[in-house]
């Protein structure tokens, strides 16, 4: 086993790829923390619909132990308050994956003031509080790490303003966020996902997804399976001297130039 009683928090971790995240955590002898809105897991329109049990429940199915804790991410007094519960519960902290993130469709003139807060506020500022807050507890675990999920959308246009400008914000923040705790021995990555099967993906068209399969060059959409096992890879030893990196997995859809 990779982790094997490790500590971690993943947020979002109710459905997707947080999910996908914290099973294969488990599976590595993690004890896995659910940071999430909602424990229900969400069902998509194409994807998940027939997801229904909860990740804690899959957790502890797999033989390993999990907590949830209901979590906003847009609000500072919350993410500190889960902090506080995870090392009262747990006893440290050594892993932290923050996933959670929302995606309202439309370019600038479609989507509102408030609807480009809405997003900042959970995909952006959210990951920089739970960072901060959380810093001060991974610099007395002998095995610090920090994984953030940006997007292939950190490096192109195509998804709205907002979602693209707070992915593309978090691959510069894993450098100065690496930069400031490699004295500390915590590690600093991000996963960029590509067109992963979840929930997310319910304000496509089918066409659309059909589109994203034909360009695929491994001819398959991904999974959340499969950023669980590169998060995996960046939580596991076998990373400690990996930092301040952004890994595209994306099955090479954005191989072709
Ligand atoms: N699915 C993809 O193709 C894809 C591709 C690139 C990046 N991503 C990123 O991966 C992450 C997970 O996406 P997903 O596809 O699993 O989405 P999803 O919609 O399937 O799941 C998101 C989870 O986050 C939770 N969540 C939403 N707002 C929250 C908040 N304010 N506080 C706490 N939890 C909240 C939801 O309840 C849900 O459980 C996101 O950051 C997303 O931007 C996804």
């Amino acid at each position: 086993m990779l982790l094997k009683n490790r500590v971690c928090i993943v947020t979002g971790a109710s459905s997707g790829i947080g999910r996908g995240i914290a099973l294969e955590f488990a599976r590595e002898g993690a004890h896995i923390a659910i940071a999430d809105i909602q424990e229900t897991p969400l069902q998509g329109k194409y994807h998940e619909q027939d997801v229904t049990t909860t990740t804690v429940h899959e957790i502890e199915n797999l033989g390993a132990d999990g907590i949830f804790i209901k979590t906003d991410v847009s609000d500072e007094n919350q993410i500190d308050e889960m902090i506080h519960q995870v090392i009262a519960h747990f006893g440290g902290l050594d892993i932290l994956v923050n996933n959670a993130g929302i995606h309202i469709p439309g370019n600038s003139q479609e989507i509102s003031i408030a609807e480009w807060d809405k997003v900042l506020s959970v995909n952006l500022r959210g990951v920089f509080i739970s960072t901060k807050l959380a810093i001060p507890y991974l610099r007395k675990s002998k095995f610090g790490r920090i994984i953030q999920i940006a997007s292939v959308h950190a490096f192109g246009g195509g998804a709205g303003p907002a979602y693209a400008s707070a992915k593309a914000a978090i691959v510069n923040m894993v450098k100065d966020t690496a930069l400031e705790v490699g004295k500390d021995r915590i590690t600093v990555n991000a996963i960029c996902p590509g067109y992963i099967e979840t929930a997310i993906q319910d304000y496509l068209t089918p066409e659309q997804i059909e589109s994203s399969l034909e360009k695929n060059p491994l001819q398959r959409l991904g999974l959340p399976k499969d950023i669980g096992r590169a998060a995996v890879f960046f939580a596991s030893d076998d990373a400690e001297w990996i930092t301040g990196t952004s890994l595209l997995v994306d099955g090479g859809a954005s191989a072709k130039a």
